[in-house]
């Protein structure tokens, strides 16, 4: 069957139309344009396999090792109620890709959403077979587990950065990525200190694109939220020249079944103004009435004006009535979800698999999104360059619902930290592949006994609500903790035992034998900088087990406690947050879990 498919696929890339590269897309003001001048608004729709929830035992082995599981393998943990999740990469999946194609045309889309690839992997197939079909990619750098920046222990570090980096080498061959996100609902309501260094990440990652002339938009998916919330996220996400997303996705589902069409006339004036690109980066909210969805939203957030030739600027309109277009505002959406997704106990599915994968079968969800999004004729207005109202302002230093610094983190610098890596006394020794939760366990423990003894963690935390970030926040949480395991050696004179850590620690024989560990940080870490980072390091599978490694690992996989994964559709106003607070030895803040 596998290889009747990859015929398929074979065939239909040969039959598509060999026409050129899909025009490349770019942000002036707030709207976006393809290169003939023309507005470019995202009609999409979300292509990512929920990810298979695990038990947290069991998840770091299955994800290192057993990629895909071994037979025998007790797949009934997979429904565990673990909020971790396994990276499945669909654009890696050229049968399905070809299996799917046809379906996602029905549609009449112009762009799809991933939320996580793996940039070891070939994604050539899917890649040219969306191309061929006029269809963009919209890809979030973010992998589950670790792979993203954390919503209540954030850092912006090099392991982050060089897994964002490698994606982009992987797919910045295509024309047809549209935009790479840097995050997915990593910020809360209830928790918005990692804005700083999501924020940083957008500046790191622009930089990085400028330097291969990449023309590709850098997004974020906010969760929605209150307007205390929100407003102030999508500032500071766009308040920077130097340092701001071209793109804000708001994954919004507050229209329900018949909703008036009145319902999204708050976030239209909220948004009338604002200053790069916005669009619904997950719309289509489940289990309304009535029930299959009729997407009665589209329209309205396609419509254009009735009184187009009035030209009234959109940009000076406070109260935003219904006779104008909400084109003014914003720039499509991507509706959630073409595989089955559940969440909440709703599937927001719309293409259910046959047992063997062959084939897909839509639902009435499907038809009528087909119906929906094939009658929307897309305005081109205003003309490219007409209106472009300058970047929001900063949030103020703390308005209510808003809790994070406008001073940002510094670009992650594998080379300071790699140097640093090699002057340590005494180091994390990984027992196994599976060390990205023994590394946050030991981190705490070893923190714990620094402070008894007389030392701190400083320099290797960092707090998005203050705006300090110590001088190794950056480096890979291996370094990091190396680093302290080091300085408790070293407060201890060196004895033997002060370099255990149960096992977890190697004294290094061939470290210069007075050299501290601060020190060794003075001497490798320079002060502080911005500057456009270069290609990552070469991924090494073990990569965690080498001294002067900088990178975490393929898997370095991160909390997932937040939705980072991005796999859920999440109705907000629906109650959503349930969190669960944790100390964690001498890092700041507390962890959540968000059921979704
Ligand atoms: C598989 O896992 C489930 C859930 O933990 C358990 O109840 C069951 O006994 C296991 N089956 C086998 C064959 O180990
Ligand atoms: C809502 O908007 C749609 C699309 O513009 C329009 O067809 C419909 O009549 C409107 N409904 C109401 C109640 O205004
Ligand atoms: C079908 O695809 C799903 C999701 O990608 C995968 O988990 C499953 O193992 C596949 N089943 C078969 C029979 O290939
Ligand atoms: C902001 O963060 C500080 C320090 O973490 C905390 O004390 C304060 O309660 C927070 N305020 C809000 C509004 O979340
Ligand atoms: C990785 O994520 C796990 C939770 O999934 C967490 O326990 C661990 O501390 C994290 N590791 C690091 C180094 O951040
Ligand atoms: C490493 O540290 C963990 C957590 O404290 C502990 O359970 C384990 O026994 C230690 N040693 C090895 C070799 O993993
Ligand atoms: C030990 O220190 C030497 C000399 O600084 C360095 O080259 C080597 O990489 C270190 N080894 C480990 C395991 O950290
Ligand atoms: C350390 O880094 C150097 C240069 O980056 C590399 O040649 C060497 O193989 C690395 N050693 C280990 C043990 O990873
Ligand atoms: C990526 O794919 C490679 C090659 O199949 C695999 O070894 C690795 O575990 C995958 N990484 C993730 C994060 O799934």
């Amino acid at each position: 069957m596998l290889q009747l498919l990859a015929l398929a696929a074979a065939a239909l890339l040969a039959l598509a139309p060999t026409a050129g590269a899909l025009p490349k897309v770019s942000r002036v003001g707030k709207y976006l344009y393809t290169e003939d001048g023309n507005r470019f608004f995202i009609k999409g729709i979300a292509y990512q396999t929920q990810g298979r929830k695990l038990p947290t035992q069991l998840k770091h082995n299955l994800i290192v090792f057993y990629s895909p599981p071994p037979v025998g393998l007790n797949l009934s943990f997979i429904f565990d109620t673990s909020h971790d999740f396994l990276v499945v990469d669909n654009l890696a999946d050229s049968a399905a890709c070809a299996r799917d194609l046809p379906t996602l045309q029905k549609l009449g889309i112009n762009a799809i959403r991933a939320y996580s690839a793996n940039s070891s992997l070939n994604h050539d197939e899917c890649m040219q077979a969306l191309s061929s079909a006029g269809i963009y990619v919209i890809l979030d750098l973010t992998l589950p587990l670790n792979g993203s920046i954390d919503t209540t222990l954030p850092a912006w570090s090099t392991n982050t950065l060089d897994q964002y980096l490698r994606t982009i080498d992987a797919f910045e061959k295509y024309d047809n990525v549209l935009a790479y996100n840097v995050g997915n609902e990593v910020m809360t309501p209830t928790a918005t200190q990692a804005a700083p260094f999501l924020v940083a990440a957008a500046r790191d990652i622009r930089a990085y694109l400028n330097s291969i002339s990449s023309s590709a938009l850098v997004g974020y998916a906010a969760i929605d939220g209150p307007a205390s919330f929100v407003d102030n996220e999508a500032d500071f996400l766009a308040c920077s020249e130097s340092a701001s997303i071209d793109i804000f996705g708001l994954n919004n589902y507050e229209w329900c079944g018949n909703e008036p069409n009145t319902t999204f006339d708050s976030l239209n004036s909220r948004f009338a103004n604002y200053g790069v690109a916005a669009y619904f980066s997950e719309f289509g909210s489940e289990n309304c009435n009535p029930n299959p969805r009729l997407w009665t939203e589209i329209p309205v957030m396609f419509r254009y004006s009735l009184h187009s030739t009035v030209l009234v600027p959109a940009i000076n309109l406070v109260h935003f009535p219904l006779s104008e277009p909400m084109t003014n505002v914003w720039s499509g959406g991507v509706a959630f979800s073409y595989f089955t997704d559940m969440s909440k106990g709703h599937d927001f599915g719309m293409a259910a698999l046959s047992p063997d994968n062959s084939s897909v079968t839509t639902n009435a969800d499907f038809d009528n999104l087909a119906a929906k999004f094939n009658a929307v004729t897309f305005v081109n207005s205003p003309a490219k360059g007409a209106s472009t109202p300058s970047l929001p302002s900063c949030p103020s230093p703390s308005p209510p619902g808003w809790n994070a610094s406008n001073t940002l983190p510094a670009t992650p610098n594998d080379a300071a930290c790699g140097c640093l890596a090699n002057e340590l006394s005494c180091v994390f020794t990984p027992p196994s592949p599976d060390y990205m939760v023994l590394v946050g366990q030991l981190i705490g423990i070893a923190c714990g006994l620094v402070a008894q003894a007389g030392g701190t963690c400083d320099d290797i935390s960092s707090n998005g609500v203050t705006g300090t970030y110590g001088r190794l926040a950056m480096c890979d949480p291996t370094i990091k903790l190396s680093y302290v395991m080091s300085q408790y050696y070293e407060l201890n004179h060196r004895v033997n035992a002060a370099c255990s850590f149960s096992g977890n620690a190697t004294i290094n024989a061939s470290a210069k034998p007075s050299l501290l560990a601060a020190a060794a940080a003075s001497s490798c870490i320079p002060s502080p900088a911005i500057f456009t980072p270069s290609a990552p390091p070469v991924l090494v599978p073990d990569a965690g087990k080498k001294s002067n490694s900088t990178s975490g690992g393929p898997t370095a996989d991160n909390s997932g406690h937040s939705t980072n994964g991005g796999m859920s559709g999440i109705v907000v106003s629906r109650g959503l947050l349930v969190g669960v607070t944790a100390a964690l030895g001498c890092v700041v803040g507390g962890m959540i879990w968000t059921l979704a």
